[in-house]
C-alpha cells in the first residue's frame, strides 16, 4: 500500500548553520514520537550532506530541491543527480512550479531530471499543478494531465513506482489561499485515475500524491482525511520545527 508522507521544501531559505539547526529541532522533536507518516525535509544543496548525515539515525529522509538536466560536465554552477545521491539524500524534488516559472522549466528537461535522478537511485517528488488563470477557466485538468504525459508517462511502470506526486495548485502556493478538501480531493482522485489508465490499478493504487499549498497545521487534517490525499508537501510551514510536527501529527 501507498506511503503516507509529509514532506518539507526549504526552498531558499536557511543558512547552513540555521538549517542545522531547523533538522536538529524536528529530530529531537521526533525523537519519542512515532510518526504515522514518512518524514521527509528537502533542503538547499548546500545542507544536503550535513543534514543527511545529521537525521541518519532518525526517521527522518533528507531531498534536494532540485537537480541538473545533464549527467555531468561544464555546467557552471549546477549539481547532479548524482552528487545529491553522494549526500545521502533519497529524494529530489522536480518540477516544482517555482522552477517551471521562473528558470523555464519544460516538460522535455523535467523529464530528463527524472531520468537521471531515478538513474541515480533518488526518488522524485514531482510536482504538478495550475496557475489562477487555468482554474479559473476549470482547466486544471487538462493542465495536470499534460504535465503527467510530457515528463513522466515515458517511464516503465516499474519506474513510475518510484515516483511521489506532489498537486501543488500554483495559486495556493505561500498565498494563505488553499484548495478546500473538496477541491483538493477531487483532483487528486483524477490523478490517480490517469495514473490508473496508464499503468494500471495497482501502480495507482501504490502512488503517494501529496497536497502542496499554504498547507498548515490548522487545516492538514482535513485535507489529510480524503482517500486520495496521502500527506502534503510544505513551505512556509516547513521552516519551524514545531509547526512542521503539528502537520506530522495531522496523521
Ligand atoms: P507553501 O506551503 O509555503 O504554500 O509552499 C508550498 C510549496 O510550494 C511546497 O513545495
Amino acid at each position: 500500500m501507498r506511503k503516507n508522507i509529509v514532506a518539507g521544501n526549504w526552498k531558499m531559505n536557511k543558512t547552513l548553520q540555521e538549517g542545522v539547526a531547523l533538522a536538529t529541532d524536528l529530530k529531537n522533536l521526533l525523537a519519542d514520537a512515532k510518526p504515522n507518516c514518512e518524514v521527509i525535509i528537502g533542503t538547499p544543496f548546500i545542507h544536503l550532506a550535513t543534514v543527511a548525515e545529521l537525521v541518519k539515525d532518525s526517521c527522518i529522509k533528507v531531498s534536494a530541491e532540485n537537480c541538473a538536466d545533464k549527467e555531468s560536465g561544464a555546467y557552471t554552477g549546477e549539481v547532479s543527480a548524482a552528487m545529491v545521491a553522494s549526500t545521502g539524500a533519497e529524494y529530489c524534488i522536480i518540477g516544482h512550479s517555482e522552477r517551471r516559472a521562473y528558470y523555464h522549466e519544460d516538460y522535455d528537461i523535467l523529464r530528463e531530471k527524472v531520468q537521471l535522478a531515478l538513474a541515480h537511485g533518488l526518488k522524485p517528488i514531482f510536482c504538478i499543478g495550475e496557475v489562477k488563470e487555468e482554474r479559473e477557466a476549470g482547466k486544471q485538468n487538462e493542465v495536470v494531465k499534460a504535465q503527467l504525459e510530457g515528463s513522466l508517462f515515458n517511464l516503465s511502470a516499474e519506474d513510475f513506482g518510484k515516483i511521489v506526486l506532489a498537486y501543488e495548485p500554483v495559486w495556493a502556493i505561500g498565498t494563505g489561499l488553499t484548495a478546500t478538501p473538496e477541491q483538493a480531493q477531487e483532483i487528486h482522485a483524477y490523478i490517480r485515475g490517469l495514473v490508473a489508465e496508464k499503468y494500471g490499478q495497482a501502480v495507482a493504487d501504490d502512488c503517494s500524491i501529496l497536497y502542496g499549498g499554504s498547507c498548515k497545521g490548522s487545516n492538514a487534517k482535513g485535507l489529510f482525511a480524503n482517500p486520495d490525499i496521502d500527506g502534503g508537501l510544505i513551505g512556509g510551514a516547513s521552516l519551524k520545527a514545531a509547526d512542521f510536527k503539528e502537520i506530522i501529527d495531522a496523521f
